[in-house]
């Protein structure tokens, strides 16, 4: 039986190579019917209202705000200015406590807001900021409908969060009166998803990059559209003539794509349900929230249909979010001979004690299944997005670099293995000899200070 379980589960989560092509079309499709009117696909195609990205000459000292990744972030950036691409950076990492990301939203803000105050009380730069405002670049990841580069609503949380209040309300406006509140003069000069910050953050250091792409606890992707080829963008047209799409592809939804009973189940009783029931979505498939979670439903199913886990108590078991995708990496890449860490981990995490070699063996292969779906996944909505752009077909002349940041991308490293050679098999070998996928170290969080940075000469220009 639990044999049979695992065969399915092999079976339904198949990627072959043409499928993954009609899913990288689609995206590609979808992404031209986001930009063509609001509400025109399920990928939003949110208009960040950033113009430019950073040339190099940025100067000065600025900070940054990272909410929404596992841990919130608070970072002084000090930028080098003249080119020098020198950035030093000090940041505070602080986890959020889970009650408020279900809290209010004065709650929520309230609580950065203090974090932030404390970074600022306890730095020692307390007087460089010579008197003059500080200013600051906000990371929000989370689908924002922008006015501008610093004001924007919140559509709808995604991932752990669920602040009914917060919905339909300018983030920005939240975080100034918070931060009132804590008599802090700061001044929001950028508002941004982690996926433009990361873009905003290699394009520093590299002029070639494309795209900027999370794989962590949520994904989504951002790039640079020509503004005149947005006919949802209405009003003025930037200066530059260009604009960065964040996409939020997490919302993507196609036929082609994968799906099995654990992912609908799991869709279904998710904080964000897609709007049917039978659609799957993208981001709930493949990214860190929700592996180690698919992987439980699948034991789960074994071990009531089967003994291979003994006579357990399945209290554990059936607890949602109880295996996390740290664990399922864990085991994947258990390489000891008998799967001692295997072993442990289910010991430890679901009290079962006790397995067979064989059942080991059985828990990796489900960890392989689920993880490869993903990785495969992840590379046809980065091959939609080359192809979108013009860029899957041989172009040597014309290099494409891919920004990657994310802890699934950065710790998960079969995740990241399959990925990269799962995006060489769709471009063919010619073409991928243009295409680089680069991990962004930290880049959405330097990336917001450098938007800030460039904002804020603009106006002083001005
Ligand atoms: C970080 C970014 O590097 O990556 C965050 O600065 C982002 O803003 C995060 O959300 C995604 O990673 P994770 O794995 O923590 O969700
Ligand atoms: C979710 C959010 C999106 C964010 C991504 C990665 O998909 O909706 O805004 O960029 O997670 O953190």
């Amino acid at each position: 039986m639990a044999e049979q379980v695992v065969a399915d589960l092999r079976d339904k989560c198949e990627t072959p190579a043409a499928l993954l092509r009609e899913v990288a079309s689609e995206m590609a499709h979808e992404m031209d019917a986001g930009l063509e009117k609001e509400g025109g696909s399920r990928v939003k195609m949110l208009l960040s209202y950033v113009d430019k990205l950073p040339t190099g000459r940025e100067e000065g000292l600025f900070y940054g705000l990272d909410l929404g990744g596992t841990n919130f972030r608070v970072l002084r950036v000090q930028l080098g200015g003249n080119e020098k691409h020198v950035v030093n950076c000090d940041s505070r990492e602080v986890s959020i406590p889970p009650q408020l990301m279900s809290g209010s939203s004065s709650e929520l803000f309230c609580f950065i807001a203090s974090e932030l105050a404390k970074f600022v009380t306890d730095e020692k730069y307390a007087n460089k900021s010579n008197g003059k405002k500080r200013e600051l670049g906000f990371t929000f990841s989370f689908p924002v409908k922008q006015r501008s580069v610093a004001s924007g609503t919140l559509v709808k949380w995604t991932k752990a969060f669920s602040i009914s209040d917060a919905v339909g309300k300018d983030v920005v406006a939240e975080l100034q009166t918070a931060m009132e509140k804590q008599g802090l003069d700061m001044h929001v000069a950028a508002l941004i998803n982690d996926a433009v910050g990361t873009l905003a953050g290699a394009r520093y250091h590299d002029k070639d990059v494309v795209a900027g792409v999370i794989f962590g606890t949520g994904t989504n992707a951002a790039y640079v559209e020509k503004a005149n080829a947005i006919p949802k963008c209405e009003g003025e047209l930037p200066n530059s003539g260009d604009m960065v799409i964040n996409m939020e592809w997490g919302n993507f939804c196609s036929s082609h794509l994968p799906v099995t009973e654990y992912d609908q189940e799991l869709d279904k009783e998710s904080l964000n349900p897609g709007e049917q029931a039978s659609i799957s979505i993208y981001e709930k498939l493949m990214s860190g929230m929700y592996l180690g979670e698919i992987v439980r439903r699948v034991l789960l199913k074994i071990s009531l249909h089967s003994s291979i886990f003994g006579n357990i108590d399945h209290t554990k078991l059936k607890t949602y979010f109880l295996l996390r995708t740290p664990h399922i990496s864990a085991m994947h890449h258990d390489e000891t001979p008998d799967l001692k860490i295997v072993a442990e981990i289910l010991e430890e995490n679901i009290e079962i004690t006790g397995t067979s070699l064989e059942t080991r063996k059985l828990v990796v292969e489900i960890c392989d299944i689920v993880a490869r779906r993903a990785a495969r996944l992840a590379a046809a909505g980065l091959a939609g997005i080359l192809k979108k752009l013009g860029r899957d077909c041989n172009a040597q002349d014309q290099r494409s670099v891919i920004a990657i940041d994310g802890g699934l991308f950065e710790h998960y490293t079969k995740f990241r293995e399959c990925l990269e050679i799962t995006l060489g098999e769709l471009l063919g070998e010619e073409a991928s000899k243009s295409v680089a996928v680069k991990h962004a170290d930290d880049g959405s969080g330097i990336g917001a200070a450098l938007i800030a940075a460039s904002q804020s000469q603009c106006r002083n220009v001005e």
